[in-house]
């Protein structure tokens, strides 16, 4: 049996990733192609207890945050993510690797030596195939949030804050160009859609076939 293909969808708040993860898994599922979707923080019973802890009552110590979304981490790729790509499955994350990465590394300084060796214990080999990177001026994602009438903590954060978070991002898009593709968030949803699409079918089911 073929492997499923592992796909995340990664970017600052609002930018449109929870609705692109729904809009993909759909036109797989046309394409006659299993998928799963899910989402970190979550995933998985302990994975969203870990999210509700985490958006209730916020660590203080970004270390704790760290090491949580970890144990989450190896929950979600242990139960979900493995098991559901062994099975030929396709996975669709609602966040992942590249959040942590930028969020606890370059929004809270912990070292990237540290987050690499976590990601090693908790993911590898099963890294993801493509990741889709959606990028948008931090003014326009919090704006996004802001209308959809949900705002965490998160969102809630500084304008220069979330640039810091855009830029993280953007700086991961040109380090691993083979994994990432940068996606201009801006264009309407069904645009946006379609960009996202074109990046799978060129850079897996041709491959998937
Ligand atoms: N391309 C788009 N143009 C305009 N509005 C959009 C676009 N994509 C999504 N939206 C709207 O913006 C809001 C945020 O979208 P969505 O929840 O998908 O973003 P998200 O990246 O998952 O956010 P979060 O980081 O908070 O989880 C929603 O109200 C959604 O309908
Ligand atoms: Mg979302």
């Amino acid at each position: 049996m073929k492997r499923g293909k592992f796909i995340t969808f990664e970017g600052g708040e609002g930018v449109g990733k929870s609705t692109q993860a729904k809009r993909l898994a759909e036109r797989l599922e046309r394409a006659g192609v299993p998928v799963i979707i899910t989402r970190e923080p979550g995933g998985t019973p302990v994975g969203e207890d870990v999210r509700d802890l985490i958006m209730k009552d916020r660590p203080t110590d970004p270390m704790t945050e760290l090491l949580l979304f970890a144990a989450a981490r190896a929950e979600h790729v242990t139960s979900v993510i493995r098991p559901a790509l062994d099975d030929g499955t396709w996975v669709i994350s609602d966040r992942f690797i590249d959040s942590t990465r930028v969020y606890q590394g370059k929004r809270y300084g912990l070292e990237p030596e540290l987050i690499s060796l976590l990601e090693r214990y908790t993911v590898s080999p099963d890294f993801p195939d493509l990741t889709l990177i959606l990028d948008l001026p931090a003014t326009e994602g919090v704006e996004r949030a802001q209308n959809r009438g949900t705002l965490s903590r998160y969102d809630a954060e500084r304008i220069e804050t979330h640039e810091v978070l855009r830029k993280g991002f953007l700086e991961i898009a040109t380090s691993e160009p083979k994994r990432c593709v940068l996606i201009d968030a801006s264009l309407p949803v069904s645009s946006v859609e379609t960009a996202v699409w074109q990046a799978v079918s060129a850079h897996l089911l041709v491959e998937a076939r």
